[in-house]
């Protein structure tokens, strides 16, 4: 019999993590303290699954069966016989420790505890537990229900028992599993820092636009969306939230310094989509804005930032963080790059990347540009990251 999950927390994160777990067959109870919250997480579970049954994506069975599988409730006894629970509340670590020691009276000694933090770090969160060997960061991305990564951070005390046990399990619910230490920003929020924060200092130094920066990013880089436009898709807020929260995490290292365009528009208001405005205008009636399609440009553009990019992949290998291919699949699954990073290093070469890098670094004379080791060597040994 599958092991019933409890997920804790509505919002958000929680009633997607609930609705993955429900379709992949298990029976889950998602609890909150907010009775507000758990009808609007089950009536948005529904629609969801509904939706997913009408356009042929599950068949009217499981989607049935999926709803059955829910339950929902304000008391955190109900997990009682869970095998996993999943905590997705607010991120603050005096709640979250309340919340885990209360649950560890409820639960049974074998169920495996877990956070979907994503700046937390699980050493800090899994201090307050008698048994820290079963817990773990079980870190999914939003929407949970769409994308297909799943972080999953073994702390110091965490047994290797238990992370491959919730490798497997994780695996079984569609969803692509990658395993790595628990460090400021895991894989994905570390390794991204540069797509942001590389295209925002471009604007600042009045080399181009928001709009053309986009452009060069999507038309000649491949990307999905611009990093501008996607800053306006995540919020202002959140998004400099976790560029200053890497930055400190890192102990100030310049490479994640944030930037104060962003905090400029965060202050003013200017979240993104959700206020109607960000770098852009969302209003309506408002005139889209027209890129400068400079080909030159956008391929100096597009340049810097990948290899910046790379450098921070090849970082993450280097720091032990994840393997080369784990960092490939996590920005390709988390947050749809069109190649691993890894990958186009390979393809571009380690010696192209570095040249770039290095005349960067002459420039500027700045720490974020300076190349990472396993970059020089790969590089000078004219080895590849994937073998
Ligand atoms: P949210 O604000 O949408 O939902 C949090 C829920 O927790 C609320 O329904 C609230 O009523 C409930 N809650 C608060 N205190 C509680 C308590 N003591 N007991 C039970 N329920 C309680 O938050 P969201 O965005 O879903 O984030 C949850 C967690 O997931 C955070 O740790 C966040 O860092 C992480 N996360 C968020 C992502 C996102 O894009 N929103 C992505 C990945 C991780």
């Amino acid at each position: 019999m599958k092991a019933i999950i409890g997920v804790i927390g509505a919002g958000t994160m929680g009633a997607g993590i609930a609705q993955v777990a429900a379709q992949a067959g298990h029976k889950v109870v998602l609890t909150d303290t907010n009775p507000d919250q758990l009808l609007r997480a089950e009536e948005q579970i529904k629609s969801s699954i509904e939706k997913l049954v009408h356009k042929g994506k599950l068949t009217a069975q499981l989607g049935q069966d999926a709803i059955h599988n829910l339950r929902f409730s304000t008391q955190l006894s109900e997990h009682s016989e869970a095998g996993l629970v999943i905590e997705a509340i607010i991120e603050n670590l005096t709640v979250k420790h309340q919340v885990f020691q209360q649950l560890e009276q409820v639960v049974s000694q074998d169920c495996i505890l877990a956070s979907n933090t994503s700046s937390l770090s699980i050493a800090s969160i899994g201090a307050c537990l008698q048994n820290a060997t079963r817990f773990m960061g079980i870190h999914f991305f939003n929407p949970a229900t769409l994308m297909p990564l799943v972080e999953v951070i073994p702390g110091v005390a965490t047994s290797t028992e238990h992370t491959q046990h919730i490798e497997a399990l994780i695996s079984g619910w569609n969803k692509t599993v990658v395993v790595c230490k628990d460090t400021p920003g895991f894989i994905v929020n570390r390794v991204a820092r540069p797509f942001y924060g590389e295209a925002l200092r471009i604007y600042e130094e009045g080399l181009a636009d928001f709009a053309t920066i986009d452009w060069a990013m999507t038309h000649i880089g491949g990307f999905k969306m611009g990093p501008f436009t996607l800053m306006d898709y995540i919020g202002n807020d959140i998004n400099y939230t976790v560029t200053e929260t890497v930055f400190a995490a890192f102990y100030y290292d310049p490479r994640f310094k944030p930037s104060f365009t962003q905090k400029r528009h965060m202050e003013a208001g200017f979240l993104g989509r959700k206020s109607g405005r960000g770098f852009y205008d969302y209003k309506e009636g408002s005139m889209l804005a027209t890129p400068h399609e400079d080909q030159a440009l956008g391929q100096q553009i597009f340049e810097r930032i990948l290899v910046l990019l790379i450098n921070e992949a090849a970082d993450a290998v280097f720091m032990q963080i994840a393997s080369p291919r784990a960092v490939d699949l996590a920005m390709t699954k988390g947050v749809n790059y069109p190649k691993g990073l890894l990958a186009w290093a390979d393809e571009l070469g380690a010696s192209w990347v570095l040249e770039r890098l290095e005349s960067l670094f002459a420039e500027y004379g700045e720490d974020r540009y300076r190349p990472n080791p396993l970059l020089r060597r790969i590089a000078r040994e004219q080895s590849k990251f994937i073998l």
